[in-house]
């Protein structure tokens, strides 16, 4: 794995980082002096300076404040401007307020917010999910977790199994069953790092590592199993790919025992049109997608199939009255539900794909090329879309390996280093998106960039 002694990291010294750092923070407070007096004003009221404590993840000595965002191009208070690979974290993967879906949502904003009833695009929009997805049902959230909430009661409710597999370094968003790590002897421990956390996670939760088959094949053996809830690719903790073979094994383990399967392509949607499954043939019973499905507008789906369908009807015949447990007031609304259709059928299409996709790979070729120039024990990872550059020497199998990779430093620097140059990288980790709106000049600034930055970490 990376070569980590006391003075180097990934083949950096540790004192270079530290310097570059403050560096870097030090440009940043100087350049920023309407962020910094707004991040004092809202500290008055908002708990940290911030309205979601994720904000502050970025490791800027205080948070960016943002004026306007349109295409890849943000602006801050101070009126810098930024070429943005983080899109708000995939929120925003097909550009901010892609053109469409900002007129869509002009329109239906004086026509209606929310009204707990189907809105007029409610037909065309499920219509188009269907086509995209090829899933024929379909219900919407408000979010992609809670899409993922919905289909754990779903499956628990119609196979009568209580558990839930996923993947060791999972994240399907604040779902308790989901936040779950490997204990020792095959048990299931929560995250450390969960607050108030009190569910029996042994009780709903099964982990084991991706890409490991015999582990998996055991685990649904004892056939307790719903749902095996999994991303096609690991891609909340360093990116990691499925190996040659292993969704067809998962597909085949889980018809075998009963179980499940939800896709969750809530980031992966960056594959291809219709997302990994339908590029790879995944056949999920269940599929989940959210955050950038309705071009950024609060939106999470579920879709299944129509025999899961019948399962789910013959549930609700037995079933009394009275709460089903899933479901929020405001999902499925009229403004939603406009951006939806919108972003499915002109934002969501095979010419914006195509686009994404070359450049996504021309940015991974790059990436990857500076890195060997500069002789680091790094690697890039790409999927569609998306690529990430690893302080690995060599792809990771699974989320442990993943999940032992250190966020501290190095990420910090590099990424303050680009910001302070107009270029915006993904803070959780090193995710780099393209965009319907990216452009191969945006790409080539920055490649340029993460070449200045491998020099200035030279020693
Ligand atoms: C794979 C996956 N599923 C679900 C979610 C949850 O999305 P949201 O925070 O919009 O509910 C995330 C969030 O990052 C995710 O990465």
């Amino acid at each position: 794995m990376t070569v980590q002694t006391a003075s180097r990291f990934a083949g950096i010294a540790t004192a270079r980082v530290e310097s570059l750092l403050r560096q870097e923070r030090a440009a940043y407070e100087a350049a920023r002096p309407k962020s910094r007096a707004m991040a004092g004003e809202s500290g008055r009221h908002w708990w940290n300076g911030v309205p979601l404590h994720w904000m502050l993840d970025w490791g800027t000595p205080f948070p960016l404040f943002v004026a306007r965002a349109e295409g890849v191009t943000l602006t801050d208070v101070d009126g810098h401007r930024y070429t943005d690979f983080c899109l708000g974290d995939t929120g925003a993967m097909f550009g901010h307020s892609p053109p469409a879906v900002a007129e869509a949502i002009r329109r239906q904003a004086g026509e209606g917010l929310t009204a707990m009833l189907p809105s007029d695009d409610a037909a065309e929009a499920g219509r188009l999910l269907a086509e995209i997805f090829a899933l024929p049902f379909w219900q919407m959230t408000a979010t992609a977790s809670d899409a993922n909430r919905s289909v754990l009661r779903w499956a628990r409710g119609i196979t009568g199994r209580p558990k839930v597999l996923v993947f060791q370094g999972c994240y399907h968003g604040q779902v308790d069953e989901t936040s779950a790590d490997m204990g020792g002897n095959g048990q299931t421990v929560p995250r450390p790092s969960l607050v108030g956390q009190i569910l029996d996670l042994e009780s709903s939760t099964v982990v084991v590592e991706f890409n490991d088959l015999p582990a998996l094949e055991s685990a649904l053996a004892k056939q307790d199993v719903a749902v095996v809830l999994a991303e096609p690719a690991l891609t909340n903790c360093s990116m990691v790919l499925p190996a040659p073979g292993f969704h067809t094994a998962l597909r085949d383990l889980t018809r075998r025992h009963g179980t499940l399967l939800a896709i969750d392509e809530t980031h992966s949607v960056s594959t291809a049109l219709g997302g990994y499954s339908r590029a790879h043939g995944l056949e999920p019973d269940f599929f989940v997608v959210g955050k950038a499905v309705a071009g950024g507008l609060p939106c999470g789906v579920y879709g299944f199939t129509a025999e899961v369908a019948e399962r789910m009807a013959a549930l609700n015949r037995r079933r009394p009255p009275g709460h089903s447990g899933m479901g929020t007031t405001l999902s499925g609304n009229p403004l939603a539900l406009s951006a939806l259709r919108a972003n499915l059928s002109q934002v969501m299409t095979h010419a914006n794909y195509q686009h994404m996709l070359g450049l996504a790979e021309h940015l991974a070729a790059q990436l990857a090329f500076a890195i060997q120039r500069h002789g680091l024990p790094w690697h890039v990872v790409h999927l569609g879309a998306r690529a990430e550059f690893v302080f690995a020497p060599k792809p990771l199998s699974n989320g442990s390996e993943a999940m032992a990779l250190p966020h501290g430093a190095l990420e910090q620097a590099v990424h303050l280093f680009l910001l302070n140059r107009g270029l915006l990288v993904t803070p959780f980790h090193n995710m780099l998106l393209v965009s319907p709106a990216t452009t191969a000049a945006d790409v080539a600034r920055l490649v340029e960039g993460f070449e200045a930055c491998l020099a200035a970490l030279a020693d």
